[in-house]
């Protein structure tokens, strides 16, 4: 049954405090624990909240989602949403947000410094003096000015490293499935293979999709220029990483940066191997591309603000789960009804009819759908909330009521 919740929000997992000022503005009250919760402390800490904040290491499974029945929303203050049952969570009317491009200029910068950090060997000098070694020469080291940088998915990633490379006076060549409007002066070539013989450096920035797995195997990596380099700040399903080592061996490739892996590790301090530890001009890096403080941030103020927007307005735009809808400020002397409800035919003439029984006049209605999920608001004269709550509950695929006055 739809009951209204308390207006609280359980920031689990070190959110970055940015979002605190933002939610308290919004009218909802902050309470923190450091840590994820498992399925028990979460049954217990957040029995009572309306919107819950985690990370990556808190799961909400259906059973969480279940048994938390008078969540308003989850608000995922990271890139990924793995974590969450999506569906059940949209089902139970609970709304999720993340922030899908608050890393993006982290990941980009890092992709640049490394583009550098090939052409100079900049690790292998370094790992020479931490050594012991002294080792000055100009071999194989070269300036990155008027070299070519191929990216593969020219994305919000992509494109910014795009803007970042020609900045330094690269070339700039990119392949991307999607038509994909050239920022500066990128050239869009129309095949991957046509990206790899020309590239003196290529950079992968494509999803992980059937796609997209193992799309540089060793034809693809036989495909690029004798002695270039490759990087892959995306992720570890992309690159047939034993091949990549072969390649390097055998110096047809002559270098890479990977910050992704097919597998890793959980937890900090877990013994790691990869085939190309060891190899000449290799920068490793353990899933750093996303990972600094601006980004953490950015993530707390973007996510912050969704969540923020949707209680005070019930706006949903950028939800991943639920219909979006944009709307407008409400007018003071309205009540607006926000409505989700299972996705059948019939449900929005049954909820009009109810209103006009009571004779409640509707102003402004909006309606957004999804396969399984229908959220429907409507701004409406002012009336006893709790006779229209009571009607509207009645209705059978009624998922959950909240009014805003
Ligand atoms: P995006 O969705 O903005 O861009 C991806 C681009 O790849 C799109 O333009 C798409 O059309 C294109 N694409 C998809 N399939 C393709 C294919 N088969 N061939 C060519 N192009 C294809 O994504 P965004 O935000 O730029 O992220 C890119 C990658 O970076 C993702 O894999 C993401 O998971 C990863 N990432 C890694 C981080 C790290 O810490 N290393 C942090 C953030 C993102």
């Amino acid at each position: 049954m739809a009951r209204t919740p308390p207006p609280e929000i359980l920031l689990l997992e070190e959110i970055h405090p940015a979002a605190d000022e933002i939610l308290t503005q919004a009218g909802l009250r902050v309470r923190r624990e450091a840590n994820a919760l498992d399925m028990t402390s979460l049954k217990k800490l957040a029995a009572d909240t309306a919107f819950l904040g985690i990370r990556s290491k808190t799961t909400i499974d259906e059973d969480a989602v279940k048994s938390l029945p008078d969540l308003l929303g989850i608000a995922c203050f990271c890139i990924g949403t793995n974590q969450v049952d999506l569906k059940t969570a949209g089902r139970n009317g609970s709304v999720v947000f993340n922030a899908p491009f608050s890393n993006t200029r982290s990941v980009a910068e890092m992709t640049i410094a490394e583009v550098i950090a090939l052409h100079r060997r900049l690790f292998d000098r370094s790992a020479r003096i931490h050594a012991g070694h002294w080792f000055k020469s100009a071999r194989d080291a070269h300036e990155v000015r008027g070299r070519t940088l191929g990216i593969v998915g020219y994305g919000h990633i992509g494109s910014q490293v795009s803007v970042l490379a020609e900045s330094l006076g690269m070339k700039v060549v990119y392949y991307d499935v999607a038509s994909k409007m050239p920022l500066g002066n990128a050239q869009p070539l129309d095949s991957l293979k046509k990206v790899l013989a020309v590239s003196d450096v290529v950079t992968l920035h494509v999803p992980a999709t059937p796609a997209t797995s193992g799309m540089i195997g060793k034809k693809e990596l036989g495909q690029m220029k004798p002695g270039a380099m490759i990087i892959n700040n995306a992720r570890g399903s992309i690159i047939d990483m034993p091949a990549l080592a072969d390649a390097i061996k055998h110096q047809s490739i002559g270098g890479a940066a990977i910050d992704v892996y097919p597998e890793e590790p959980q937890s900090n301090d877990a013994s790691f191997h990869c085939p190309l530890a060891g190899l000449p001009n290799v920068v490793l890096t353990p899933h750093i591309g996303g990972s600094t403080e601006e980004a953490q941030e950015s993530i707390a103020r973007d996510v912050a603000l969704k969540v923020a927007r949707f209680f005070s307005t019930g706006t949903t735009t950028s939800a991943v789960n639920v219909p979006e809808v944009e709307l407008p400020l409400r007018r003071e002397d309205q009540l607006r009804i926000l409505h989700f409800h299972h996705n059948v035919p019939g449900v929005l003439s049954t909820i009009n009819g109810t209103l006009a029984d009571l004779g409640v006049n509707i102003n402004a209605e909006y309606l957004q759908s999804n396969a399984d999920v229908s959220y429907v608001i409507l701004d409406v004269d002012d009336y006893d909330e709790s006779v229209i709550r009571q009607k509207l509950i009645e209705i059978p695929e009624t998922i959950r009521i909240r009014m805003l006055r």
